[in-house]
């Protein structure tokens, strides 16, 4: 029997095949919710515009965990337990301090994040609670993890966490050996809360999906880590600066209009555009342009942004697609001096709340995820000794 051709595909017995699994709903879930056409953006009842102006990442992390704000109370419960979690066992520093100092920090943070399961927090005997005290020993600890493997391959003293202070300003002291001020801390913790949660992405499909076995969350947050590292998804953000500082080199022969036009010709990608449901801006970019705008007048990389708005405008005038959130999150990470290949790093520690909430409530009403392949190969084919192939 021949190869069957997607095109010859009976479409009563087979009605549809969702390429990318585009507008399938797999999931109910109170965690966040994301209307494309308007471009609106809620975690657990709360738009993203409040929770930018008003909360903590730690706020947002209570929220996405249990559906609520915490009180005054609560908030500062969670607080020292993120403080006392902070510290990594010593065989992940060794595995840090070991490691090829070239790997890529998101493979480095993946596998430390795995071997962090050998070492979670004491079991309580209540599930529900385990969950959420392995996903506050992950928030924790992965901030420092990714410190620390940049001091080592920079040939620098590991800092040791601090027992004091947000998650965004001990893991910008971790990582400059100096505490931050506060205007890095503030755009820090934007960012932290920017990047937190959002609905079914690729990442958090995979976490839903490890989970759904009843496998670990440790698993499940290890591969959403490789689900996020690729450049269609969170490795978008060092791509997008990548691109800049290429330009950047060109010096006077940079043209950033020029340059989107040849690759949009040419049939590629810009890197931090388009997005599978925001068909409008994505509202989480409105606050990163705006940062990325102040920072970088005070930092003197005006031009990095000028060019961001050019390819902004060139993108939205020939192809009317608008920017994602690693667009502008590039340039304000480059702003607080972080270096391009840890950006998608810090979107992991962020997003961890966000997968560590879907395993919560994954877990909570478990079906076991198992869709269909459409089998278009050939059938009942004869045997055909070694010899003969
Ligand atoms: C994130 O899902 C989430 O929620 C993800 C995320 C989150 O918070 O978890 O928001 C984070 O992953 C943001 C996305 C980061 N990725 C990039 O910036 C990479 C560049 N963008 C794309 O490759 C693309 O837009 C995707 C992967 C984000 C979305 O892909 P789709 O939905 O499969 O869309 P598509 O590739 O089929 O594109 C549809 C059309 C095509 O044109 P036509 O063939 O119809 O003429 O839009 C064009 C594409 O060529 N297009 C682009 C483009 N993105 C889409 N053209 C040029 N540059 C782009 N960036």
């Amino acid at each position: 029997m021949a190869k069957l051709k997607l095109q010859d595909i009976d479409t009563n017995e087979y009605p549809h095949i969702n390429r990318g699994l585009e507008g399938i709903i797999a999931f109910s879930t109170t965690k966040s919710s994301i209307d494309g056409q308007k471009g609106e953006l809620i975690y657990a009842g709360y738009n993203i515009d409040t929770l930018a102006e008003n909360a903590t990442f730690e706020e947002v992390c209570f929220l996405l965990w249990n559906d609520r704000l915490p009180n005054k109370q609560e908030l500062d419960a969670l607080k020292k337990k993120l403080i006392e979690e902070r510290k990594v066992p010593d065989p992940v520093l060794d595995y840090i301090k070991n490691t090829n100092k070239d790997a890529e920090p998101m493979a480095v943070l993946r596998s430390a994040t795995s071997m962090l399961a050998d070492f979670a927090p004491e079991e309580t005997g209540d599930s529900n609670q385990d969950y959420q005290n392995q996903a506050i020993a992950m928030t924790a600890q992965m901030p420092t993890i990714v410190a620390a493997f940049d001091r080592v391959r920079n040939g620098k003293e590991i800092v040791a966490p601090l027992k004091e202070g947000s998650t965004a300003f001990n893991f910008l002291y971790m990582l400059n050996g100096e505490k931050p001020g506060t205007q890095a801390e503030n755009t820090m913790d934007l960012c932290l809360i920017l990047h937190a949660e959002h609905g079914m992405n690729a990442s958090t499909f995979t976490c839903r999906t490890i989970c759904s076995t009843e496998s670990d969350i440790y698993s499940a947050v290890t591969g959403a880590i490789g689900a996020l590292k690729g450049p269609l998804h969170g490795g978008a953000n060092t791509a997008v600066m990548n691109m800049l500082l290429n330009m950047d080199k060109q010096g006077e022969q940079a043209d950033p209009v020029a340059f989107t036009k040849k690759k949009l010709a040419n049939r590629e990608k810009i890197m931090g555009f388009g997005h599978r449901v925001y068909k409008t801006f994505d509202p989480r970019a409105y606050h990163l342009r705006q940062k990325s705008k102040a920072l970088s007048e005070e930092t003197g990389h005006e031009t990095l942004y000028e060019w961001s708005e050019a390819i902004l405008e060139t993108m939205k005038s020939e192809k009317n697609i608008d920017p994602n959130v690693d667009f502008f999150s590039a340039t304000v990470y480059y702003s607080i001096g972080i270096k391009p290949d840890l950006y998608t790093c810090i979107f992991t520690m962020s997003r961890v709340s966000g997968w560590t909430a879907h395993y919560l409530e994954q877990a909570a009403n478990n079906r076991l995820i198992r869709p269909r392949a459409l089998y278009t190969g050939e059938k009942n084919l004869d045997w055909v000794p070694i010899d003969k192939r």
